[in-house]
């Protein structure tokens, strides 16, 4: 029960939070390729790496597989929003399947950028998490010029065949400046390496963190919703944490918050990662609303204007409105 006397509680609601343009078009995609060619139609791994958009797509007649094997010889089948490999284009096409790819734009423009350098002879250093879908679409580009370095303890142990021609790539949602630690620790020993043409670190990966930094210091604890699997969410608690937050916790869904949490707080943190539906981060403020906490201050680092248009192989089939 809230006692008059206790000093007030409040909310500092980060915004830009969400869903970016990648994973908005992604999960439009496979919602309009239901409504336009009916179920089931097959998606390629996790649409966007959220556990809810996963399962509500699921109800409406999504199947998600991990491999285009499993996929029926002639179906729809959807590519994700981290992107694929070139030999999962050759697989799909080998077994006559028709692919919407909903690879995000941003994430494509990293998979040109290995092509280029490696037709020109670089040795790419590729900074991103071993194991991620992005980061295995990415490598499959070039993988006799890409190393992956995952992490700054990894980069002693990278070779190149010319330091004199080196370059460096990313993941497009990792931390900002743990990515900036491994550039200069790869710079140290190879000075002549070069950075890639525009950041690969996408504007919502990059905006998510910077409004976490600027509220976390203010902050006794930063929710962040968000699956486990995705990667631009972890980094937000890490950043949270990092920036001065008391503490961060990544929840999938309000009922997973602990009480406990909220001991001794008076302001709590919220944000979202980019592949969350702001019915989730809603819920989340009902339930700390029922606790004290409905004074809501919106923290506005940056605005967002970035939309893309829907896979052409799709929009040549989709219906005129009525
Ligand atoms: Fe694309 Fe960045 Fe979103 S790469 S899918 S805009 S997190």
């Amino acid at each position: 029960p809230l006692n008059p006397s206790d000093p007030p509680r409040r909310v500092l609601l980060a915004r830009p939070r969400g869903y970016c343009a990648g994973v908005d078009r992604a999960v439009v995609t496979v919602e309009k390729a239901l409504e336009t060619y009916g179920a089931p139609v097959y998606v390629r791994k996790q649409i966007v790496h959220n556990k809810h958009v996963v399962a509500t797509l699921e109800q409406r007649g999504a199947i998600f597989v991990e491999e285009t094997d499993e996929v029926p010889e002639g179906s729809l089948v959807v590519f994700s929003a981290h992107g694929v490999s070139p030999a999962v284009h050759e697989e799909a096409a080998s077994r006559s399947l028709q692919v919407i790819d909903a690879t995000c734009p941003l994430v494509t423009k990293v998979h040109k950028e290995a092509r280029k350098f490696a037709a020109e002879g670089y040795d790419i250093l590729l900074i991103g998490h071993r194991g991620h879908e992005e980061v295995e679409g990415t490598q499959g580009e070039a993988p006799e010029a890409i190393q992956l370095v995952n992490d700054p303890s990894e980069v002693d142990d990278v070779q190149v065949s010319d330091p004199e021609k080196v370059i460096w790539l990313s993941q497009t949602t990792l931390s900002v400046d743990e990515t900036l630690e491994t550039v200069g620790m790869l710079r140290k020993r190879f000075p002549l390496m070069a950075s890639p043409p525009s950041d690969d670190i996408c504007y919502a990966t990059q905006n998510r963190q910077e409004v976490v930094k600027q509220i976390a210091p203010d902050c006794d604890l930063v929710i962040v919703v968000g699956s486990r699997n995705s990667s631009n969410s972890v980094r937000l608690v890490e950043v949270a944490l990092d920036a001065g937050a008391r503490t961060s916790y990544l929840v999938d869904y309000a009922h997973e918050i602990d009480e406990q949490w909220l001991d001794d707080a008076r302001t709590v943190g919220v944000t979202s990662g980019a592949s969350v539906p702001e019915e989730l981060v809603d819920g989340v403020l009902g339930w700390l609303a029922e606790r004290g906490f409905g004074d809501v201050e919106e923290f506005t680092a940056a605005t967002e204007t970035l939309t893309f248009s829907l896979p052409k192989e799709l929009r040549r089939d989709l219906r005129p409105a009525k």
